[in-house]
């Protein structure tokens, strides 16, 4: 693959055999395994796949992974008691409730709920209370994914303009709070974009680092990116293409054929962001596992 792409499969397996070496030093030293639970409620496909991907990538690195299902019509009181169950386990070092959850459930209340010592999705308000002051934390897999992209990229952000197009709760915002940052991989001038913003192609033109993530299939187009950007492409949609054997491909939030020649460097659509984003998971247990934030 050519230079320009950022080949976020093969950072992502350069960290998972990072990860996987530190698993096997603490079982060498006679340590359990990290051990990550997650619980499913429903039949959700797209959930399903998420979660069962996420068992397979434990499963590489050697961290014991344990899933709970539950079915879509469980109370919420019986998920706050699933809940505490996992957060009273001292075998469990952290775990998931794998979002959409049904209608019915107040997804906040639940995660309000989780242990903030266990909440290795870094979705608890107290550690995004502890990501926002700069203090150690678990960061939420996207935002964690895309900064370890760049670094590992040897993209430079202190002083750069980034712009990021989307200002969602687990993805844009929290992304924009680690770059713009004082801190050793941060210092970089962000622009935060959203449904509101005037004259968005002015702004995204500017930017050193473009981050997409809007969740609109190849709305980013060459005529917003500046010649030589970073271009970090967050989405992931299926799109129907009667070409391919099964009638779909998959595309981000970047028109990617359009926008390559224009760019510096760019995450590919599968294969960039996305890969990244387990391996946050498995970062953030292995860090639980070994009291490393919650002492
Ligand atoms: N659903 C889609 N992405 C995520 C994620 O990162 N964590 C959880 N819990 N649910 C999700």
């Amino acid at each position: 693959m050519s230079i320009k792409i950022i080949d976020g499969k093969a950072i992502a397996a350069d960290l998972k055999k990072e990860i996987a070496a530190q698993v096997a030093a603490m079982i060498d030293a006679e340590n359990e395994a990290p051990h990550l639970a997650a619980i499913i409620v429903g039949e959700d496909a797209a959930s399903q796949t998420y979660v069962a991907s996420k068992e397979r990538a434990c499963h590489e690195v050697g961290i014991t992974s344990t899933i709970y299902r539950m079915p879509a019509v469980a109370s919420e009181k019986e998920l706050i008691e699933m809940v505490d169950f996992l957060n009273n386990d001292p075998d469990i070092d952290g775990f998931i409730v794998q979002l959409p959850l049904p209608e019915h459930i107040d997804a906040n209340k639940i995660i309000e709920r989780i242990d903030p010592a266990k909440d290795v999705d870094g979705f608890h308000p107290r550690n995004i209370g502890l990501m926002q002051l700069g203090l150690p934390t678990y960061l939420p897999a996207t935002p964690f994914g895309i900064v370890e992209l760049l670094k590992r990229s040897n993209v430079k952000v202190n002083g750069k303009h980034v712009v990021v197009l989307g200002r969602s709760n687990i993805v844009g915002t929290p992304v924009s709070v680690l770059l713009s940052r004082k801190s050793e991989y941060g210092n970089a001038t962000v622009t935060l974009c959203h449904s509101q913003t005037e004259n968005l192609e002015e702004i995204t033109k500017q930017a050193d680092i473009l981050i997409a993530a809007i969740g609109k299939p190849q709305f980013v187009k060459a005529s917003m990116v500046k010649k030589g950007a970073v271009v970090i492409d967050v989405g992931i949609h299926r799109i129907e293409d009667i070409t391919t054997e099964k009638g779909y491909r998959l595309v981000g939030d970047v028109d990617f054929d359009d926008v390559v020649s224009e760019a510096g460097r760019i995450t590919p659509v599968p294969g960039g962001v996305g890969p990244m984003t387990i391996v946050a998971l498995l970062h953030n247990t292995l860090i639980a596992s070994k009291k490393e934030i919650y002492k």
